[in-house]
């Protein structure tokens, strides 16, 4: 049925595939030529392993896998209040509703009642205490998920509760002191000051800056939403189909729920439509239902969330709220910053900690910072739990660190640019992060200086200048900023993998490793390492559904690190067999085993050249092992998250982005209208996907900054925006008209995975381009030297109020 998918089909089936098309072809030469030399497989634009079965229907997701006979369906009843507590509900009126087989309450649970994934948290289903609107109360386990969603939806009439006034604000909560894990602190001084002394030479600086900056949150709004299949097996075991990033912690919190060991619970994913943070810890929620409810009825049981309940129920990107007290100099250097930071955690801890760390290991961007005192609160309110979003907290750390340096180039009335420049971390000097970890691959000046060229900045600044000059209503914008983002998970333990490979006697290979597939083309990635280690075709690797049963205690597939962790341990893997094939035909030829080569799918040994399927067959004949098991840990990573100093990140991602807008005063609408991107992958494993997860990141980011716009009623707690009619995202309309996306040429200086860099988030900070090109535009309608108090998201509202005050400030 898929066979004859036009080549055509292919190239649109991306979003963004029409920006591609050139683009593509010309990395494709120059990788293609790469290849050539070794017969190679990395570094080769191809086309997602699964893009065929995208663009045709046939890619199974989670509901798409056959449904067993007797499978039942689960829907959930939700909390209609923010706070208080739940008293004696009568739910018979929800077991006479048609279909209804059972409705299950925190009571029925087996094991803990918890899915949190670091404090124990987060309930299942409420235990008492309501905590948000939204919060799963009951599961209507039905004949149909219809007749599930009809019963829960008696949630809103028949729960019985005392409710109480909700916090519904990080400033509320701050004032309240009420947070979902201790504070956290870093101070540094390259002077040995204490924090005292910092602020004191903050406030004797040549010029100081103060401000506050709010930048609300982001729905993941994966295509696909929260989903788990639980098939109850033989003798208490639990096989649970998730739509996960996390495989291995859905298994023990399902183990826990059930009160079961975890070696009966067995959880898949073949492939997630989309997870962005979003699946990392809240696909557990789902998981421990369904499984729960299989257990107890014996019975299949599916839980699909409907999109609003998905919004409702699961948290997203923490929005953040930043007050700061910065002292520079006349050339705009920043001499001391003291930073307050909070984030909006949500009801329950979730991975808040780790978001917050990042924040707050991100602040720095490219930028020295030689005296900093940052004081990060996760905020503990009455609604959804946030949780991990691409960038993890980065794009939030960094975001703040950019506006005050376009802050303090409108003071000083310079280009932000030259501003930005004099602060960028040095080489060999001036390159220690406040969290003490030296910046030793800084590639960001000579990137930068690429994208200058390349963009025509100088040029585009003069003719926006002199075009603004001649509008009045129309002002055009123009921002480059940089990223650099550190890559490896900010907790130690989780930058381990495991591969295993399996060589089949017809010389057909089938890889298994412990990340998971989610859009992000990592199966084609570490099929292509694969094939390269072992000098066959790609055709010949095929990467099966990540299962418990396969790896054990793998990481989430999350902080970017899912081709450096599993790439090198398949590596590992394939060498170990390739080793061992070379054995074996050194030996049958008389040859020495460094003389064996693999290559276009054959042997050369001894001046013969032999054919991969029957070096494979000869060896299985002579009993080698023709399958192994691979393992990776990231080196030299070190933490200590009391003093949160060490060497958190075992390399940095570079990136920079010009982005040029045109505003419209009267009405605070926008378009963007050209953006170049230039971002370092050190060097690619696939520069095709590689470029779409820079495209894809660049339109996620500015999504968050300019349109998506997150609002709770401010009296009873109720998202408002829970559905797509009320929260945009963006589409391939909101693409620039021009958008030249390039990759940095060079190699990693770690010996990460062929020397390749990790692409999947460090993208997702080139939009803050478009958030300080609008700033920009605001910029020109105001009094030379405004700085346009302008916050994020950047909507047309948020725009205009911006207008609003730098226009009062000039009258
Ligand atoms: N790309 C697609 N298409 N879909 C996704 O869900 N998630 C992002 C990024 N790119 C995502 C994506 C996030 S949040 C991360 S951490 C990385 O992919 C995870 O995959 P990787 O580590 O293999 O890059
Ligand atoms: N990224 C994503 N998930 C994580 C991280 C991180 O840095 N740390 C712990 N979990
Ligand atoms: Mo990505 S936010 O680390 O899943």
């Amino acid at each position: 049925m898929n066979k004859a998918v036009p080549t055509a089909l292919l190239q649109n089936a991306g979003v963004f595939a029409d920006y591609q098309a050139n683009q593509r072809q010309r990395l494709n030469a120059s990788a293609e030529s790469r290849a050539m030399e070794g017969g190679a497989r990395v570094g080769v634009s191809r086309p997602h392993e699964s893009a065929e079965l995208h663009v045709s229907g046939s890619a199974t997701y989670c509901d798409d896998i056959p449904e067993l006979a007797g499978t039942l369906h689960c829907a959930l009843g939700l909390s209609p209040v923010a706070a208080g507590r739940l008293l004696e509900s009568d739910l018979a009126a929800v077991r006479a509703m048609p279909g209804v087989v059972r409705v299950l309450t925190a009571a029925d649970i087996p094991g803990e009642n918890n899915c949190g994934s670091v404090l124990h948290d987060d309930p299942i289903l409420c235990d008492g205490e309501i905590r948000f609107l939204g919060q799963p109360v009951f599961a209507v386990i039905a004949h149909t998920r219809e007749q599930a969603r009809r019963a829960a939806a008696l949630a809103k009439t028949v729960l019985k509760v005392e409710a109480a006034e909700p916090v519904l604000t990080p400033r509320q909560a701050h004032e309240k002191q009420q947070y979902v894990v201790p504070p956290m602190n870093l101070v540094r001084s390259t002077s040995g000051r204490d924090e005292s002394g910092i602020r004191a030479a903050i406030a004797s600086a040549p010029r100081r800056l103060t401000g506050s900056l709010d930048v609300g949150g982001q729905e993941q709004f994966y295509l696909e939403g929260q989903i788990s299949y639980a098939l109850p097996k033989e003798g208490g075991g639990m096989h649970v189909h998730c739509s996960t990033q996390h495989p291995s912690e859905m298994q023990f919190l399902v183990a826990h729920a059930l009160g079961v060991r975890a070696h009966a619970v067995l959880v898949e994913c073949r492939r997630m439509g989309g997870g962005f943070g979003g699946k990392e810890s809240q696909s557990a929620q789902f998981a421990c239902i369904a499984a729960i409810a299989a257990r107890l009825l014996d019975r299949p049981v599916k839980l699909r969330l409907d999109r609003d309940d998905d919004f409702l129920i699961t948290g997203r990107r923490h929005g953040f709220w930043y007050e700061y007290d910065v002292g520079y100099d006349d050339d705009g250097r920043i001499l001391g910053v003291a930073l307050q930071l909070v984030s909006h955690a949500g009801h329950s801890a979730d991975l808040s900690a780790a978001v917050m760390t990042r924040a707050i290991c991100h602040f720095d961007n490219a930028y020295w910072l030689p005296e900093v005192a940052m004081h990060g609160f996760c905020a503990k309110t009455n609604t959804q739990s946030n949780t991990a979003f691409r960038g993890f907290g980065g794009p939030q750390g960094a975001i703040c660190i950019e506006y005050i340096l376009d802050g303090i180039a409108r003071s000083l009335g310079r280009d932000a640019l030259a501003v930005r420049r004099a602060n960028f971390y040095g080489v060999g000097e001036n390159n220690v992060t406040p969290y003490r970890q030296t910046v030793s691959d800084n590639i960001i000046a000579p990137l930068v200086g690429q994208l200058v060229a390349s963009s025509n900045y100088a040029a585009r600044r003069e003719e926006i200048a002199a075009f603004n000059a001649g509008s009045e209503v129309l002002k055009k914008g123009l921002a480059l900023t940089p990223v650099k983002f550190g890559i490896s998970f900010n907790v130690k333990h989780l930058n381990q993998a495991g591969a295993l490979v399996h060589v089949y006697l017809d010389g057909s290979i089938l890889v298994n490793h412990g990340g998971t597939e989610m859009g992000q083309g990592l199966n084609t990635k570490v099929a292509q390492v694969v094939a390269h280690e072992l000098g066959v075709n790609f055709g010949r690797v095929r990467v099966s559904a990540t299962d418990t049963s396969k790896v054990a205690n793998t990481s989430a597939t999350a902080a970017s690190t899912g081709s450096d962790l599993n790439g090198k341990a398949a590596q590992d893997a394939a060498q170990k067999i390739r080793q061992r094939l070379a054995a074996h035909v050194a030996q049958q030829h008389g040859a020495r085993i460094e003389d064996v080569r693999f290559a276009n799918d054959q042997v050369t040994v001894a001046g013969k050249t032999l054919d991969f399927s029957a070096v494979v067959a000869s060896a299985y004949l002579e009993r080698v092992q023709l399958w192994s098991d691979g393992f990776y840990a990231t080196p030299g990573l070190s933490w200590d998250a009391k003093t949160m100093t060490g060497h958190p990140f075992y390399y940095y991602a570079y990136g920079a982005a010009v982005s040029e807008v045109v505003v419209d005063t009267l009405t605070g609408e926008w378009k963007l209208l050209r953006a170049d991107l230039l971002h370092d992958v050190g060097q690619s494993l696939n520069p095709a996907i590689d470029i779409g997860q820079i495209e894809g990141g660049f339109i996620q980011g500015m999504g968050w900054l300019t349109m998506e716009e997150l609002v709770w009623h401010p009296k009873s707690g109720l998202l408002m925006t829970h559905a797509p009619s009320t929260y945009k995202i963006p589409t391939a309309n909101d693409c620039p008209p021009t958008f030249n996306v390039r990759l940095f040429e060079g190699r990693n200086a770690e010996d990460s995975i062929h020397r390749s860099k990790a692409v999947g988030e460090p993208p997702l900070l080139l939009p803050f381009s478009v958030f300080f090109a609008i700033r920009d535009a605001i910029a020109a309608a105001g009094a030379p030297g405004c700085v346009p108090p302008l916050q994020a998201p950047a909507t047309s509202e948020a725009i205009l109020r911006a207008i609003t005050a730098v226009q009062a400030a000039a009258h």
